[in-house]
């Protein structure tokens, strides 16, 4: 694979890889014992980069630091304080976020294995081949590692061959990344869905579909250190620390598969209801023919196409594929200005993805481009066919589910804003009473609305509940490496 960012060398590979043939891997989380010590392990740890996939790679480390771990390395204040305002207090600390997240009820941060009451500092996930991720591990804990970290979680993963637990083919929509910066976004181009994004809304430190850099770590070029670093684009004389990083959010998601199931089984048609729950079939086909016209970065691969090459204007009132189903409440494929919005205000209103009221269904389902996340999850636990998982006789299982994992340049406007506008909100292009109907908590929300509906049915059980989960920033290389040498 041709590594496609422009400085693929300082780019941590998961960026352009999920490491799909890397089938074993684990996500290691740390605290700093020993800052010092910790330093001197960050300055030469062997992260892969996207300059590597070119050649075969049969295994790969990526560190990724939670604002509480740039604290406990040694970061000057000043400098934290240039990281964006949700990085900085994290997924659980404050109320105000956990309410917006859906993360209250049975998926408060108080009950989560990790990440609710304090914040580890690094997370260190490691992949490899086929019987190879033991060895890793082994090379990995050093007696310099040792001397700088304490393990205080270690998340397996299992391979379940391209499937999420509940049986769907997962990893199959994703965004793609105008590395070379051809496009100009803005144009009347973006009046229809388009796949292909600015570089900007993965990368820090590159335009976005705004046109503008994204905010982010900027240092003054006299800082001690900072020469390690590029120049700032927009400012010669502050030095890059977000250039080639990306924000990476990680939640820990059980999913009751059996519960999913035997819900399901209650119905005449189980496998078509959990489809229309989903917006896919098991295999991962749509639930719509491709569109007429060709969709900007999706293909020429015709399986792409069939794929992914869809959007649901045909499909105004979700007859096909249910307005709330998960996928297209997660990616609704709208252009910038979906059906009835005129005027330059209503669109400018809409561009920046703020609707306002009035028409029921003019609410937040505002132009996708601006709300795209790329996914790199794994899964956990074990499978179960849904027949056997539908069966009443089957014993427990064992906690499955998926660590969900996301980059995005702006966790606010992408994560963030999927969660709460798209997925756990009652209030959704046009519709109430329900939330998405896997990952909703069914508290009602906002106040008072239930969230607990689908279609025609009601009372729907909750099948995924938060675990756990953080915001870590994924450093570029030079970034990591400066912050090994400048802290202290
Ligand atoms: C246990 C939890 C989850 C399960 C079982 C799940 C399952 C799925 C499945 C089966 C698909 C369709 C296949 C694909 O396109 O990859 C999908 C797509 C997607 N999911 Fe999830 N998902 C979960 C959590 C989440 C979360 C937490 C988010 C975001 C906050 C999310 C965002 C998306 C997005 C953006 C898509 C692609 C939609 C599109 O572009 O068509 N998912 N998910």
């Amino acid at each position: 694979m041709t590594p496609r960012t422009h400085e693929a060398q300082d780019v941590q590979a998961l960026v352009e890889s999920g490491f799909s043939k890397l089938t074993e891997a684990c996500f290691l989380l740390l605290r700093v014992r020993d800052a010092a010590a910790a330093r001197v392990w960050l300055g030469t740890a062997p992260v892969t980069t996207a300059a590597d996939l070119h050649r075969h790679v049969p295994v790969a480390m990526q560190v990724a630091l939670s604002a509480a771990g740039l604290r406990a390395l040694g970061l000057p204040e000043l400098i934290l304080a240039e990281f964006s305002a949700e990085f900085l207090a994290g997924m659980a600390g404050e109320a105000q976020r956990s309410r917006r997240l859906g993360d209250v009820g049975a998926n408060a941060p108080e009950a989560w294995h990790w990440g609710g009451r304090s914040t580890p500092d690094v997370l260190l996930a490691l992949y490899a081949e086929p019987g190879g991720l033991a060895a890793l591990r082994a090379s990995t804990a050093t007696q310099a590692f040792a001397a700088g970290f304490t393990t205080i979680g270690d998340l397996p993963t299992s391979d379940m061959q391209g499937r999420e637990p509940f049986g769907f083919a997962d990893g199959i929509s994703q965004p793609s990344f105008d590395f070379a910066g051809r496009r100009t976004p803005g144009t009347d181009a973006d009046l229809a869905y388009g796949n292909l994004l600015a570089a900007g809304e993965l990368l820090l430190g590159y335009p976005n579909e705004y046109g503008r850099i994204t905010d982010r770590p900027l240092l003054d070029a006299g800082c001690p250190g900072a020469a390690l670093l590029p120049p700032a684009a927009e400012d010669a004389g502050r030095r890059d620390l977000g250039r080639n990083g990306t924000y990476l959010v990680f939640r820990q998601l059980a999913q009751d598969v059996q519960g999913f199931w035997r819900f399901a089984a209650a119905h005449s048609d189980a496998v078509g209801l959990a489809e229309t729950m989903v917006g896919r079939r098991l295999s991962g086909a749509p639930l719509l023919p491709p569109s007429a016209a060709p969709i900007r970065g999706v293909g020429p691969d015709p399986d792409d196409i069939g794929l992914n090459g869809f959007t649901y204007a045909a499909d105004p009132d979700g007859r096909r594929c249910p307005l709330g189903a998960h996928v297209r409440r997660a990616n609704p494929r709208t252009g910038d200005m979906p059906g009835g919005v005129q005027g330059p205000l209503a669109q400018a209103i809409r561009m920046i993805g703020f609707a306002g009221a009035g028409d029921p269904r003019d609410d937040l389902i505002a132009s996708s481009r601006f709300h795209r996340i790329l996914r790199r999850g794994r899964e956990y636990g074990r499978t179960l066919p849904p027949d056997q998982a539908a069966a009443t006789d089957t014993a427990p299982m064992p906690e499955t589910g998926l660590h969900f994992i996301c980059l995005n340049a702006n966790i606010q406007r992408q994560f963030e804003f999927i969660q709460n506008a798209w997925l756990a909100n009652a209030k959704f292009d046009g519709l109430s009473g329900e939330a998405d109907p896997l990952l909703g908590n069914r508290e009602p929300f906002p106040a008072g609305q239930a969230t607990d509906g689908f279609g025609r049915l009601c009372g729907l059980p909750r099948f995924v509940t938060v675990k756990g989960g953080a915001y870590f920033f994924l450093p570029g290389v030079r970034a990591l490496r400066f912050i090994a040498g400048a802290s202290g």
